[in-house]
C-alpha cells in the first residue's frame, strides 16, 4: 500500500488571514464550497483564528452563520478551526465555563476538527479546550508553536509531542507560523516525533521566508501525515505552499494523494478571480505575495517585522530600527524565550522598542508584560530570573499553577450583560469575546 498524504486547504482561513488581514467575505467563497468538497481534501480550515473578529468587526457577517453555511455545503470534507486554547479567539484568558461553552457551540454549529494551541506551549492552558472538544465529539488536534531559540530543540518538541499525546490529543500539528522552520530541521523534528508518538501528525508552515514548499517536502520524507496548503492563487508569500504543487510532489514521490487535479484546476480559476478583485480594490497588497528571507535572518516573524517598522515610523524613530531588532533577542531571553506568536510577538516587540527609544531598558513596561511576569499567561519555556522579575513587578504575587484556576465562572455574567442584545447563546459568546464590537454588531443585526 502506498503511503497516503492528506491535505488541509487553508484558503478560507489562514491564507487570507496572512495575505489580506482576514477580509475574505462569505459571498466571495460561497461558490467554491462545492469544488472544495469534491477536490479530495481531508479537511478545510475555515473558522477561528482572526475570522471571528474580522466577521463582526469589518465584514458585518455573523461568524456562527458562516460556519453553519460552510458545514451545510461540505459533505465529504471536515471543517477545521484554529483556537488559542484558554484565549479562545480573543487575547486574554477566559474562565473554564466560557471556554467549554464556546467549544460546545463551535462543534454544534459545524466544526469537526479543533486545532488548539497556546502561545507559550504551556499545556495546562490547553486542558479545558481538549477536554471540551472531546466531550462534544470533535477531533482535538494540538498544535506545537515552532520557534527558534536555545531551548526550542528537537528534543524539546519531541517531549512536548509525547506529552500532548498523553493528554488525549487525537492528532498533533507542528505550527510554524513565521515560516522559519528550515527543511532539515523539519526532517529531524518529524522523524523524532513520528518515532515517539502514534497519532496523526500534520505540518503547518508558511512561505514567508521562501522555505515553505521545501520544508513540507522534507516533512513528508520524514513521515508526516497531513500537510497544510493553499490553492495556488492564495498561496506563496506570507501564505502557504500551493496545493497543486504539493499534490504533484506527493505523486512524484510515489505516495498517494487523494486530491483530484482537475477539480483543483477549477478551484484555482475560481480563486484567481477572487484574488484579482481583492488586488484591484487594494484589500490584498501585492508585496504580501513575495517571499522575504529577512524573517529567517532576524529569526522573527514577518508580521512582527512589519509591525515594528510601522510603529517606529509612526513615532518618527525609524532610524532606530536596527537597534530595536538587536534588542529583540535580549528581551526575549529575559522573558524566558517565549515563542514569537500572538500575543507574545507584539509584547516582545513593544518592550524592545520602548527599551531603545527611552534610552534606558525597562524604564517603561506595558501592563501585558507585567501580567506575563506575574504568571498570568502561563509558564515561560525557561525560568525567568528572580532578580529581573522583581526589578519589574516588585513583590507582586506570582501565579505558578494553571492561570485559569484563578478565574471565576463568568458565563452568567455575560448572559446578563448581553441580555438586551443577545437572542441566542451564540450571541452571548460573541459578546463575551468582543464586547464592544459585539454591541454594534448585534444592534445592527437585530435592528435595535
Ligand atoms: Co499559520
Amino acid at each position: 500500500m502506498k503511503k497516503r498524504i492528506d491535505f488541509t486547504e487553508t484558503v478560507l482561513r489562514d491564507a487570507h488571514q496572512s495575505l489580506m488581514a482576514t477580509r475574505m467575505k462569505y459571498s466571495d467563497f460561497e461558490g467554491a464550497l462545492d469544488l472544495i468538497d469534491r477536490a479530495g481534501y481531508s479537511s478545510v480550515e475555515c473558522w477561528g483564528g482572526a475570522t471571528f473578529d474580522s466577521c463582526i468587526r469589518f465584514l458585518n457577517e455573523d461568524p456562527w452563520e458562516r460556519i453553519r453555511n460552510i458545514k451545510a455545503s461540505l459533505k465529504n470534507t471536515k471543517t477545521q478551526m484554529l483556537l488559542r486554547g484558554q484565549n479562545l479567539l480573543g487575547y486574554k484568558n477566559y474562565p473554564d465555563d466560557v471556554v467549554e461553552k464556546f467549544i460546545e457551540l463551535s462543534i454544534k454549529n459545524g466544526v469537526d476538527i479543533v486545532r488548539i494551541f497556546d502561545a507559550l506551549n504551556d499545556l495546562r492552558n490547553l486542558e479545558t479546550s481538549i477536554a471540551a472538544t472531546k466531550k462534544y465529539g470533535a477531533e482535538a488536534q494540538v498544535a506545537l508553536c515552532y520557534t527558534i531559540s536555545d531551548v526550542h530543540t528537537v528534543e524539546y518538541y519531541t517531549k512536548l509531542a509525547c506529552d500532548v499525546e498523553e493528554m488525549g490529543a487525537d492528532s498533533i500539528a507542528i505550527k510554524d507560523m513565521a515560516g522559519i522552520l528550515r527543511p532539515y530541521e523539519a526532517y529531524e523534528l518529524v522523524r523524532n516525533i513520528r518515532k515517539k508518538t502514534n497519532i496523526p501528525l500534520a505540518i503547518h508552515s508558511h512561505s514567508t521566508t521562501g522555505l515553505g514548499t521545501t520544508t513540507l517536502v522534507k516533512a513528508i520524507e520524514a513521515g508526516v501525515d497531513i500537510v497544510d496548503t493553499a490553492i495556488s492563487p492564495f498561496a506563496g508569500g506570507t501564505s502557504h505552499p500551493p496545493t497543486e504543487t504539493m499534490h504533484m510532489i506527493v505523486e512524484e514521490k510515489g505516495y498517494y494523494s487523494p486530491l483530484k487535479i482537475d477539480v483543483l484546476e477549477e478551484l484555482a480559476q475560481y480563486f484567481q478571480q477572487v484574488k484579482d478583485k481583492y488586488i484591484q480594490d487594494g484589500t490584498l497588497p501585492v508585496k504580501m505575495l513575495t517571499e522575504d528571507p529577512k524573517g529567517l535572518i532576524y529569526q522573527v516573524p514577518g508580521g512582527m517585522l512589519s509591525n515594528l517598522y510601522n510603529q517606529l515610523t509612526a513615532l518618527k524613530q525609524i532610524d532606530k530600527f536596527n537597534e530595536v531588532l538587536a534588542e529583540v533577542p535580549r528581551v526575549r531571553k529575559e522573558l524566558g524565550y517565549p515563542p514569537l506568536v500572538t500575543p507574545m510577538s507584539q509584547m516582545v516587540g513593544t518592550q524592545s522598542a520602548f527599551n531603545i527609544i527611552m534610552g534606558q531598558r525597562y524604564k517603561m513596561v506595558p501592563n501585558e508584560i507585567k501580567d506575563y511576569l506575574r504568571g498570568n499567561y502561563g509558564k515561560s519555556p525557561v525560568e525567568i530570573d528572580e532578580t529581573f522579575r522583581r526589578s519589574i513587578i516588585g513583590d507582586d504575587v506570582v501565579i505558578t499553577d494553571r492561570p485559569a484556576n484563578h478565574l471565576e465562572p463568568k458565563l452568567d455574567f455575560y448572559r446578563n450583560e448581553a441580555s438586551g442584545l443577545a437572542r441566542s447563546e451564540e450571541d452571548v459568546l460573541t459578546y463575551a469575546l468582543f464586547p464592544e464590537v459585539a454591541k454594534t454588531f448585534l444592534a445592527n443585526k437585530y435592528g435595535v
